[in-house]
């Protein structure tokens, strides 16, 4: 039986907090604007207080016992429900999340149903074994292992991906049977919105899931200080992610961060080169270049670098960049003015550093958040540019002498996110799984795009090394009790 929340949300007066089941406003509100057209507003949202964070971790923690004790199966249904309604409304899910943050409606609508797909997913992995028997010395003892919910579990989720991002996270933790304080960057808070209402209407109890919409920077101490934060799960920059952790840090609380990437791709001289360059291409411009598995870094070996290049320049130019709106467009605005800053300004640190420009390199219009896809030649090892993560459609191309000088260019980061191989050759292709430091690997495809059943984060600075996805969420969002279980 499909239940409304006890009231709606609205993008037009700024009710978009989610609280003990019920919608609420607040005292504060922000405004977003549609990227592609930035005098549009996309809506009025709630800005949360630390007192709106308190009520959220007091209603989850009031729901959650009684959540915890519901049947796997019962959850799991609420799961499935949850993604036959969003099936239902995937084009209007997907408009949303393209006025939010500019991503191309079909990777919008794509990105949609891989979160329909992650919550089918969840909801047939709860009813997967539970727990292991074990042998036990004593002929009388059965000795097993039992899961259960950690509790209160804070999930705070970037804007790059408003659907899928918060479903892996949301779906786990909440089918494990923790509740959940939600807090989504503010740029992703209408797809948020969505979302949760979604949520509601599977039939989730009230305060299992709390949606809290605002700023960060106001609201992280009072997300990571609350006394019944059990477990924190986010995804963005860096140097957010390090500071959520040192914020938990003197307390047990369970973190898993994915924190970002530069992810190489290494072309070698025997591979399909054509279908190189589409990977490529795709990996590095797709969504704007906005994901943390973005192909930024190719190393190309020297005999067929030119060749390389040219097919990169060509598959580039036939990108079309515009309105994200239109079927036709490949490549969206970047997902705010901010974002926009960010690139421009390592479009001027390639102009300063006097780098070969393949393609692309300019902004549209001082105004716009719109940035020509760019192929970059010629940077320093120890450039910004192939340091820093630059989220946006720019990719740097080096020519290398050999394998082994491209696997020690591609390791050559902080970051270990993921990376990819082309070549025909198996041994070669063997050589770079087990030498390339990333948590991702692929072979002859580009760096992005992440199946929801398998485990998906990185090494180095790219994650916190707890998995996320398929079995791994499983681990994360449970703990282990050991049952000695003796007859008398
Ligand atoms: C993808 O490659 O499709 O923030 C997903 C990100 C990653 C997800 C990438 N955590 O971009």
């Amino acid at each position: 039986m499909l239940r409304l929340a006890s009231s709606s949300a609205s993008l037009a007066d700024g009710t978009t907090l989610f609280i003990g089941g019920s919608w609420q406003a607040a005292n504060d509100t922000y405004q977003r604007f549609d990227p592609a057209h930035l005098e549009r507003s996309t809506g009025t949202f709630a800005s949360a207080t630390p007192e709106h964070v308190a009520s959220a971790y007091e209603a989850a923690s009031a729901a959650q016992p009684v959540w915890s004790s519901t049947p796997a199966p019962q959850r799991a249904e609420i799961l499935r429900r949850a993604a036959d309604l969003l099936e239902a409304r995937v084009d209007e899910a997907a408009r949303r999340l393209t006025s939010d943050m500019g991503k191309a409606i079909r990777d919008a609508r794509a990105e949609v149903l891989r979160s329909v797909a992650i919550l089918r997913y969840f909801s047939g992995e709860l009813l997967q074994p539970a727990g292991e028997i074990y042998p036990s010395a004593d002929p009388n003892t059965m000795l097993l292992t039992v899961e259960e919910p950690l509790g209160v579990v804070c999930a705070i989720t970037p804007w790059n991906f408003p659907f899928a991002i918060p479903t892996w996270k949301l779906a786990p933790a909440l089918g494990f049977g923790n509740a959940v304080v939600w807090k989504p960057a503010e740029w992703a808070s209408g797809s948020a919105v969505f979302l949760t209402e979604i949520l509601a209407a599977a039939g989730l109890p009230d305060g299992v899931l709390n949606l809290v919409t605002g700023k960060g920077s106001r609201l992280s101490s009072s997300l990571t200080g609350d006394p019944r934060l059990a477990a924190l799960t986010f995804t963005g920059s860096g140097e957010v992610g390090v500071r959520l952790r040192q914020a938990v840090a003197d307390r047990n609380v369970k973190v898993q961060l994915e924190l970002g990437g530069k992810n190489p791709a290494v072309v070698l001289a025997d591979a399909d080169l054509e279908d190189a360059s589409v990977q490529v291409v795709r990996g590095a411009m797709l969504c704007t270049g906005q994901r943390c598995t973005a192909t930024s870094r190719v190393y190309v070996e020297r005999s067929v670098a030119p060749r390389f290049r040219e097919l990169l320049r060509q598959q580039v130019e036939r990108l079309v960049v515009g309105d994200p709106f239109d079927e036709a467009t490949d490549v969206g605005p970047l997902a705010s003015p901010e974002q926009r800053d960010t690139v421009a300004s390592y479009l001027q640190i390639a102009r300063d550093e006097q780098l070969e420009v393949i393609t692309g390199g300019t902004i549209d219009s001082p105004g716009s958040c719109f940035v020509t896809p760019t192929v970059l030649a010629g940077a320093r090892s120890d450039s910004r540019l192939m340091r820093e993560e630059i989220f946006g459609p720019v990719l740097v191309v080096e020519e290398v002498d050999d394998f082994d000088a491209a696997l020690e260019a591609a390791n050559d980061t902080e970051f270990g996110l993921s990376s990819a191989v082309f070549t025909k050759d198996i041994a070669k292709a063997m050589a770079f799984v087990r030498r390339t430091q990333s948590g991702v690997v692929h072979i002859n495809r580009e760096t992005a795009g992440v199946e929801p059943h398998v485990p998906f984060g990185g090494l180095k600075a790219s994650s916190s090394m707890n998995r996320e996805q398929g079995k791994a969420a499983r681990l994360f969002f449970t703990t282990t009790k050991t049952v000695y279980l003796r007859s008398t």
